[in-house]
């Protein structure tokens, strides 16, 4: 047992994927898992293990937020042993020609969250995903036919932030999307030599303020859950 997660040593695939609610966790490994178990259940954030085409994989929530998936990546990769690690979430689009229902594959993330410049007293570190992975995500997301955008994002430590504006600002330079996890698991995967990659599905729009049905956010997370799943049997 870790601090955060009740599983004995063992218990736990080295490939997790990290959706960010718990019982998003549930459905995923229900639905597309063989034989899973419930290795997690303290304080909700249900954990779960099977196999997906022979291969044994997990499914742990991360939680909402920087700390709280920083808690749980350290654990998965400290004290069981995670070599891969794919974040399946959600993101809001912050250029024109990003639509709801497509996928944001995170070649890196940028913050306004203060964790790397404190690690890296002042100076800034770019975190960014496992090439291998990235160019496998990349090169199924092309054969299952899914609309992919590929690119910088933001991870962001506030959801209502103080100036509604400030997306603008990270659009210009390119970023593609706001969601608040992914640089926290870059770097914690960068330092404990892990292969990370955020895969994220686009549930609302900042640029055009529209947002995804609950039955369109139920189909576009099936088809990310499947996307990380292949990605994880291709890699081996
Ligand atoms: N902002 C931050 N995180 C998010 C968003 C957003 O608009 N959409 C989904 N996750």
């Amino acid at each position: 047992m870790s601090l955060h997660i009740a599983a004995d040593k063992g218990a736990i695939a080295e490939t997790v994927l990290m959706p960010g609610d718990p019982l998003r966790a549930r459905y995923a490994a229900d639905k597309f898992l063989e034989n899973a178990v419930c290795h997690n259940e303290v304080r909700g954030m249900y954990g779960f293990t099977g196999t997906y085409k022979g291969k044994r994989i997990s499914i742990q929530g991360s939680g909402m937020g920087q700390p709280s998936i920083g808690i749980y990546a350290y654990e998965l990769m400290s004290f069981y042993g995670a070599k891969t690690i794919m974040r399946i979430g959600s993101c809001g689009a912050v250029q024109p020609q990003i639509e709801l229902r497509d996928i944001v594959l995170a070649m890196s993330a940028s913050t306004n969250g203060g964790n790397n410049r404190n690690i890296f007293k002042g100076m800034d570190f770019a975190p960014c995903a496992d090439a291998e992975l990235f160019l496998t995500a990349a090169k199924k997301a092309e054969e299952m036919k899914l609309r992919v955008h590929s690119g910088n994002i933001l991870s962001s430590d506030n959801f209502y932030d103080d100036d509604p504006e400030i997306w603008k600002l990270w659009a210009k330079f390119g970023v593609l999307a706001i969601e608040m996890e992914t640089s926290m698991l870059y770097t914690l995967a960068a330092k404990m030599g892990v292969k990370a990659l955020a895969i994220c599905t686009v549930s609302d729009s900042i640029v055009n303020e529209t947002l995804l049905s609950s039955e369109d956010r139920e189909r576009s997370f099936d088809e990310m859950i499947l996307l990380a799943l292949e990605t994880a049997v291709e890699i081996g």
